[in-house]
């Protein structure tokens, strides 16, 4: 049986397009909330197969989505180079900021595997219980959204604070890139190896970069990663996702050769049609807001990526991460537009 996700990250178009959604596993489920309780940290459940599979499998459970994606977090890598790194309920996340090369000299030099071992166990738990034709994804962060929490020791409305060590000494902050390269390959080619179909590496925060910067400090390290994990894992998957790149879009699917790219909901419709769609496949873009209200605005927004980037290949998902606050019932809103009024 085929996996509609993966038709389309091969370039076929699919009649209704698959769909899944960033950050579908989590705070807006009761069934999550069950979960989470039963844990002390964040991080524990992230690393207790047998919870963070749970975890993954829910929302495929209650909407029969078309893709699982990994529960895990973007800074377990962190977590595995030795930093510490704490999530607590409510509030971003905290780690011990690493502002200079002094900073830097603490980090291992490699991944511990020993702790993401249960990451890798999670995979290959969910993988035997998904359905045939649901994609399972891995995912991690892009080094410069990773780079970011790590240096500002926390989510910043601008991460002003990697801005400020990238421009005052960009050799060390290239050095914290390069390390967090090497990682990504290394934890991403255990993902795929343990079973995943496909990757994604999210650049949240692509958008606070002027085009130079975006240039060096994200397309170049994401062109790297992708590189070098397909020398690893010949023909591995890779979705890129670099929040607000706008037009600086066109330059990255010029340079990182991404399966598909995810759209965010700020992009303009027609150039990402013409410019990104007409090249590669696409992911997207509802705006999570829209999600979150419902109704009508929900229903004009579905619309407007189907007709958009429906006569294209297209996965079908949301321009960011669903919000904590979202009712189950627009999900099922969505979900029901999108099979039903694409028609076969
Ligand atoms: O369902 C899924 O998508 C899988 C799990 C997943 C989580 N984080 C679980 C999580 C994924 C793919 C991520 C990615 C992630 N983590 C990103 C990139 C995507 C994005 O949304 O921008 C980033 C920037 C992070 C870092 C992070 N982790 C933050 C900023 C926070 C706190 C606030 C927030 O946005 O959620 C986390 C914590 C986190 N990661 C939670 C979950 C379910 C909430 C923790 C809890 O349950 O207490």
């Amino acid at each position: 049986m085929t996996k509609p996700v993966l038709e389309v990250l091969e370039g076929r178009r699919q009649a209704v397009p698959p769909v899944w959604l960033m950050r579908q596993a989590g705070r807006y489920l009761q069934e999550y909330w069950d979960v989470r309780r039963r844990v002390a940290s964040f991080l524990e459940l992230c690393f207790t197969p047998r919870l963070a599979s749970e975890v993954t499998l829910q929302p495929i459970r209650r909407f029969g989505f078309d893709a699982a994606i990994l529960f895990s977090d973007i800074l377990v890598v962190p977590h595995a180079l030795g930093q510490t790194v704490s999530f607590e309920i409510g509030r971003s996340p905290r780690l011990d900021p690493i502002t200079d090369a002094a900073g830097l000299a603490r980090l291992s030099d490699k991944l511990d595997q020993d702790v993401l071992a249960p990451v890798y166990e999670t995979v290959r738990r969910v993988k035997a219980e998904l359905p045939e034709s649901v994609a399972l994804l891995g995912f991690c962060g892009a080094p410069w959204t990773v780079a970011t929490y790590m240096v500002a020791g926390k989510g910043t409305p601008d991460q002003a604070p990697a801005r400020i060590f990238a421009y005052s000494d960009p050799e060390s902050f290239g050095r914290l890139i390069d390390l967090l390269v090497e990682s990504s390959v290394d934890y991403l080619a255990r993902q795929l190896e343990a079973g995943t179909d496909a990757v994604q590496i999210f650049d949240t925060w692509a958008g606070v970069l002027s085009p130079d910067e975006f240039h060096r400090w994200c397309i170049a390290p994401t062109r790297r990663v992708v590189t070098e994990l397909r020398r690893r894992v010949p023909n591995a998957k890779v979705i890129g996702f670099p929040r607000g790149a706008g037009s600086s879009l066109a330059r990255y699917i010029d340079e990182v050769p991404v399966d598909a790219v995810g759209l965010d909901w700020m992009i303009d419709p027609t150039f990402a049609r013409e410019d990104i769609q007409s090249r590669v496949p696409v992911q997207g873009n509802v705006d999570p807001i829209a999600l979150m209200v419902g109704g009508a605005a929900l229903d004009r927004a579905v619309d407007a990526v189907l007709a958009a980037f429906g006569t294209g290949p297209l996965i079908f998902n949301l321009g960011h991460g669903i919000l904590p606050q979202t009712p189950v019932a627009n999900v099922e809103r969505m979900l029901a537009r999108v099979r039903g009024a694409s028609g076969a």
